[in-house]
């Protein structure tokens, strides 16, 4: 990729403005900025009445395998559910998972409703709700798996191979949200992945590590998320 020069670029974002910093730019940085600041977990905006192309789906993963793998060993592979039968059974995996992730433990107190994380996570919970009512109607369901096992393994073995999967799972998300299609990374099915596999055929050796339900999304735009002060999460020389 060439790398040029902009002294004044027309795609600085105002925050690098505020700054002041020199970019050296080869690209649109409010596009790109703007697209990984707002791929959001969309659930109650996904369209589930717009059929999605095959070809577009296949676009996005391979785009998605840009991403980078250890050793290059690209182990990945992804299995895209259309079938109506088969979306069904996975999404009755994730609905019953769902359900006991969302019993609360009996004697717990009520939260207080006027902090603002709480009412975060209570929004985050309803729209999760609705993602789970609604799982088996979502017109394609992604589960992007690796090659191998790590249950045994030690942690470097872990994250190589966690690691040469997850980036692509979220160049997919990235891909997908560019194109007008949304999604939201789950893993709840996760707790019955040896039926999942049943269900899909994937053998025992492979890890699956996501499911992401998609659909061309619902409305304009998003915005970005509310974090945690980065000057609490960055560690300069020394934690
Ligand atoms: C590892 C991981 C697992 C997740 N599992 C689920 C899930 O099973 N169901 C779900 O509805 N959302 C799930 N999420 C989505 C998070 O709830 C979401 O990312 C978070 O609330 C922040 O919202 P945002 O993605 O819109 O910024 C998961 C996210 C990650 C990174």
């Amino acid at each position: 990729m060439t790398l040029t020069l902009a002294t004044a670029p027309a795609s600085k974002t105002a925050a690098q403005l505020n700054a002041g910093i020199a970019y050296h730019v080869c690209m649109d940085l409010n596009t790109v900025d703007h697209l990984l600041s707002t791929t959001r977990s969309v659930r109650k905006r996904l369209d589930l009445t717009r059929p999605v192309p095959d070809a577009v789906i296949d676009e996005c993963i391979q785009i998605a395998i840009q991403a980078p793998s250890a050793s290059n060993s690209q182990r990945w592979h992804f299995v895209v559910v259309t079938d109506a039968k088969q979306r069904a059974a996975v999404a009755g995996c994730y609905q019953r998972s769902f359900t006991l992730y969302a019993t609360p433990p009996a004697g717990q107190p009520e939260p207080d409703r006027s902090d603002p994380r709480v009412a975060q996570a209570l929004r985050v919970r309803d729209s999760a709700q609705y993602l789970s009512d609604h799982m088996h109607e979502v017109p394609v369901l992604i589960i992007p798996c690796i090659e191998g096992r790590v249950e045994n393994a030690g942690q470097m073995a872990q994250a190589a191979t966690y690691g040469s999967i997850l980036p692509a799972t979220w160049s997919l998300m990235l891909a997908l949200r560019a194109r007008g299609l949304g999604s939201a990374w789950t893993t709840l099915h996760l707790r019955y992945e040896r039926e999942v596999c049943d269900i899909l055929g994937i053998p025992g050796t492979v890890t699956q590590v996501a499911l992401l339900p998609v659909a061309y999304y619902l409305g304009d735009d998003f915005k970005p998320a509310t974090r945690l002060p980065l000057d609490e999460r960055i560690h300069r020389n020394t934690w």
